[in-house]
């Protein structure tokens, strides 16, 4: 039987679903119930009619789907799929800038951990990170921990966005010389580019986005070329499901080594094993839940 067949089958007699963030591998990828983004990844994976979730992502991402669903046993295949730019930032780093900065509300990307989670005020994702910083009371914001992601809130935000030093590697790497070369090489292309990126880059982008935000942008768009500045894994997608586009590189390959530590064997471990099954502390996962749930009424 084929590997696929064996994750089908286990699937269906575990009552199993896998949910698959957009920079998987294409065999993961094409194995899933669902791909997304983190906030639909969020929401989708609140709405599912199954006992196991197996989330084929970086750590904080299958801690999200815990958090939003206790009751269901939640399992990441490789346990040391983490996001680096996540642990830049900790709980005790939140609560010394809180003494520094008492009148400020506290925003965190989704990609933290949940003791970061529990300790602010509200989640966001890429998708929606301006319109929760917006929808503050507050006159005065911190952004944890995307310095670029704050820096593109900041402009588009009356806000006193105050930014914290995290960072993206592999959108950081993206240089915004070999961009601008491959907008004066494709004059037509379209030019996308996720918000992790350096400002030099998002300043040249016709579009800001998820990485769902760049896929609806393809589909809806009369353009027959991209240039693409996110992880490889968004690129082939975008090229499996659009061979008829010419979907372009950024210059360098972005790489996401976490991201790419999941494959079809990790996934077939994952569901005979039940492994690695995320656990977090009842009183941490209360306080994340209350600010993932904040996000998701405002958005
Ligand atoms: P998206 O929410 O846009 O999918 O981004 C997640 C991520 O980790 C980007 O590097
Ligand atoms: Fe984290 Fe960047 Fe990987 Fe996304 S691409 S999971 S932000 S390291």
């Amino acid at each position: 039987m084929s590997i696929e067949n064996r994750i089908n089958e286990l699937k269906k007699n575990k009552k199993a679903v896998i949910l698959a963030h957009n920079y998987q591998i294409l065999d993961v990828q094409k194995i899933a119930d669902f791909v997304g983004d983190s906030l639909e990844l969020a929401r989708k994976s609140t709405g599912v009619d199954a006992e196991i979730i197996v989330f084929a992502g970086v750590y904080f991402m299958a801690e999200t789907a815990k958090i939003l669903n206790p009751e269901k046993k939640v399992l990441i295949p490789e346990i040391e799929a983490r996001c680096p730019m996540a642990d830049m930032v900790t709980a005790n780093d939140i609560k010394r800038l809180r003494e520094k900065y008492p009148e400020a509300g506290f925003v965190a990307y989704v990609n933290t951990n949940a003791d970061v989670k529990a300790e602010v005020d509200v989640i966001c994702t890429s998708a929606n990170a301006a319109k929760i910083v917006n929808a503050m009371p507050n006159k005065e914001i911190v952004f944890v921990p995307d310095m670029n992601l704050g820096n593109w809130v900041k402009k588009n935000s009356d806000k006193k966005v105050i930014l914290y030093n995290g960072y993206c590697y592999v959108h950081r790497d993206f240089e915004p010389e070999k961009v601008r070369g491959l907008k004066e090489r494709y004059p037509d292309a379209v030019l996308l580019v996720h918000p992790e990126a350096r400002p030099e880059v998002v300043d040249m982008a016709d579009a800001v986005v998820s990485t769902s935000g760049m896929l609806r942008y393809v589909k809806d768009s009369d353009a027959k070329r991209f240039i693409v500045v996110t992880e490889e894994g968004l690129l082939d997608r975008l090229r499996m499901l659009h061979p008829d586009r010419e979907i372009i590189s950024p210059g360098t390959k972005g790489i996401c080594k976490d991201m790419k530590k999941i494959t079809l064997q990790s996934v077939l471990h994952s569901l005979e094993e039940e492994r690695y099954e995320i656990k977090i502390p009842d009183k941490t996962l209360n306080r994340a839940k209350a600010s993932i749930e904040r996000m998701l009424e405002i958005s």
